[in-house]
């Protein structure tokens, strides 16, 4: 049974699979064929959404499916019930399930236990439906990935920058990552990963000939508690004019959402770039309809 609960765990051929699916899907919206005909997915989400949730309700839907979104604090798994109970039973009532919660090891669980394709649409460790399609929006707006150089500014020992060190191992391209030194990835990630990753404090140095600049938001969901000490720790590490000058002249620049202005990018360097990132927000749908299509093909 496939799944997909990670990008580590994901192998190349899958991921090249899925990317080139994506462009059909998005080429023949309303006109592909629905591979869940017939199913029910659910969808159960400790951590607000709205990306991961409209783009897999509707995406569910144009495939065939019936989406079932769970809020998991309105269900009894928010009051106790444990995730392997939780899965048992929705694993003889559902199709499938996309699970986003705090504990990548939950998600692992539930897929072991439910016994039906699981997708992690976020955990505190990986977020895999975001860069999937990340890749797949530079590949549609550059070519290939290989020998490219991708630049991750802010707090990279987050779910976001996690994806990215195992996508870069896979794919072959160079991911330099800068952030201030509480907020590297861990030792055991890059070590697990393989790879090239430069890893810096210095802006500068991993911005210069990049083609693609890449944030996410400096307080990561669950991580409210220590949002001053963030934004105090993570101050220079925003993308802006003067990091952009030093990247390649058609570098792109992406982010996952939501944005926060005057955070990790400034509101000029947004707007300038707001095409490619609303691109990337839309393919989303495309991306996670090849990844529900690979889940249940035979
Ligand atoms: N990028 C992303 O996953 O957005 P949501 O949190 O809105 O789903
Ligand atoms: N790192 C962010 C990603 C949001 C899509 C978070 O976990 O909140």
């Amino acid at each position: 049974m496939r799944h997909l609960l990670s990008l580590e765990g994901l192998a190349l051929e899958d991921m090249d699979w899925i990317l080139l699916q994506s462009r059909g899907f998005k080429h023949q919206r309303g006109n592909h064929p629905r591979p869940l005909q017939g199913q029910t997915w659910a969808m159960m989400f400790a951590k607000s959404s709205t990306r991961t949730r409209v783009s897999f309700e509707v995406g569910i839907h144009e495939l065939g499916g019936r989406p079932l979104f769970l809020n998991a604090m309105d269900i009894q798994l928010g009051r106790g019930e444990p995730v392997k109970d939780t899965a048992r039973v929705l694993g003889r009532m559902v199709h499938g399930a996309i699970i986003r919660t705090y504990a990548q090891r939950d998600v692992e669980e539930f897929a072991r236990y439910a016994q039906i394709p699981t997708i992690n649409a976020l955990t505190d460790e990986e977020h895999p439906c975001q860069v999937l399609t990340d890749i797949f929006t530079f590949q549609e707006k550059r070519g290939s990935m290989q020998g490219r150089v991708v630049t991750f500014i802010g707090d990279g020992a987050s779910n976001m920058a996690n994806s990215w060190i195992f996508a870069a191992a896979k794919m072959g391209f160079e991911l330099r990552i800068a952030a201030p030194r509480p907020f590297q990835p861990a030792p055991a990630v890059l070590q697990r990963a393989g790879g090239r990753v430069m890893v810096t404090e210095n802006v500068a140095e991993a911005a210069a000939g990049s083609d693609l600049l890449y944030t996410d938001v400096w307080v990561s969901m669950g991580k409210e508690a220590e949002a001053a000490e963030r934004l105090k720790i993570l101050s220079g590490y925003q993308i802006n004019a003067s990091v952009l000058r030093l990247a390649k002249p058609d570098a792109l620049v992406m982010h996952c959402l939501p944005a926060y202005r005057g955070k990790e990018i400034d509101e000029e360097t947004f707007e300038a770039h707001a095409t490619t990132i609303f691109d990337e927000a839309e393919n989303r749908l495309h991306v996670q309809k090849a990844v529900l299509a690979w889940l249940v093909a035979k």
